[in-house]
């Protein structure tokens, strides 16, 4: 048999609640909110642990008595599916007991895909008045009259339920602005464009009292502290490569974790890294990721690319000769929209500390955009 020797860090999936690094005051925040009845949503780039923080306050807010549920909306493309995916989710996190109940329950709902509209060349929004999506939206009232207890619920990937009609989040509204006591709602979406736009609209009152709770950078002392400790359970020290490691991940949860886990992967029980260890797991963590920034530069406009170029410089301004004659990107309304775009996809944060206002999200793709 191969002895197993894996390494502690998570970078593939969302981590779990005892493995979360920082982000205690955001978890604690979150937490009181629900438990208050209270709805949230979590704000921060891709990858920088938005699902990871949602899954502990469930857990926390489960253990506290609460009902506990969590729904992805990632993949789903009509108010059908969303329906589904809302009833899915019940089925496979209610506890055994409420299971049991649920499981007759469903079967008295309307039917999540409804008929189709009648006449020929109806065109009509398929599915946004579908009352299945409305009964399935109901549920926490349902459990509440049963239990008396408070559904906390996770709604991740909402962007996704905004782009499949803009009157969708309407029918959401109407629904959980009803649910008092009976539940409290934490969004969250990895396209902050989406996300603003919803939450900040003053026609939807009901989303732009959902309280923003924003996630940034690691900060690298607890960064460092969480990886060390991690390391030396496993007796292995991070070494020369400890530095170098908080340098290039620039807070980054996950490009953090990715490199950890290669310097853990290069180490013995009893070793220590050194800097040629630290190169090699650097070089092989880059390797991993560069098929993801490949499909990432493939789907950008030219503009988009140019104003990448510039913003990975971080020494060059928007607008200025030298980011136009090096990168093609000219002053004026057009660069200025490709930024904004990038920025509603999630690409770019704000940082006062470059010459743009801006750095690219993923420090891997800046270091390869600065290369080529
Ligand atoms: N607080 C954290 N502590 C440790 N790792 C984290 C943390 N936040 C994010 N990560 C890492 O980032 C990856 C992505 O986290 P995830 O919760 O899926 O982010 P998001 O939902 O924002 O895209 C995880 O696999 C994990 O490696
Ligand atoms: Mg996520």
């Amino acid at each position: 048999m191969f002895a197993t020797m894996t390494s502690p860090f998570v970078y593939e999936e969302p981590v779990k609640a005892e493995a979360l690094a920082d982000r205690g005051d955001e978890l604690r925040l979150l937490v009181d909110r629900a438990l208050d009845a209270r709805n949230s949503r979590i704000e921060g780039a891709r990858r920088y642990g938005k699902t990871s923080l949602l899954r502990a306050v469930l857990s926390a807010a489960g253990k506290d008595g609460a009902i506990p549920i969590e729904v992805g909306f990632l993949g789903c493309v009509t108010a059908a599916d969303v329906a589904e995916r809302i009833e899915r989710a019940y089925g496979a996190q209610l506890d055994s007991r409420l299971r049991r109940w649920y499981e007759g329950l469903v079967r008295t709902l309307n039917p999540t895909i409804s008929a189709a509209p009648g006449g020929v060349g109806v065109t009509a929004r398929p599915g946004i008045s579908a009352p299945g999506l409305l009964d399935r939206l109901a549920l926490p009232r349902r459990l509440y009259e049963r239990t008396g207890r408070l559904c906390v619920i996770a709604f991740d990937e909402f962007q996704e339920v905004v782009r499949i009609d803009a009157a969708l989040p309407g029918v959401f509204r109407s629904e959980l602005e009803g649910h008092g006591e009976a539940a409290a709602y934490v969004f969250s979406g990895s396209h902050p464009g989406l996300m603003q736009e919803l939450f900040s609209d003053r026609r939807h009152a009901f989303f732009a009292q959902a309280a923003p709770v924003n996630l940034g950078p690691l900060p690298p002392d607890e960064l460092a502290d969480y990886l060390v400790e991690r390391f030396s359970s496993g007796k292995r020290d991070p070494g020369e490569a400890l530095g170098p490691l908080l340098d290039t991940a620039e807070g980054h949860p996950q490009r953090a974790m990715l490199l950890a886990h290669h310097v853990y992967e290069r180490l013995e029980a009893g070793e220590t890294a050194d800097f040629e260890i630290w190169m090699d797991a650097f070089g092989a963590a880059r390797r991993e990721a560069l098929a993801e920034i490949h499909v990432l530069w493939e789907s950008g406009t030219s503009l988009e690319r140019r104003a990448l170029k510039v913003i990975a410089q971080r020494n060059l301004a928007l607008g200025s000769r030298e980011a136009d004659r090096r990168y093609g990107l000219s002053k004026g309304g057009s660069a200025q929209a490709a930024v904004d775009r990038l920025f509603r996809d999630g690409h770019l944060i704000e940082d006062r500390g470059t010459r743009t206002g801006w750095r690219i999200a993923d420090p891997f793709l800046a270091y390869w955009l600065r290369e080529m």
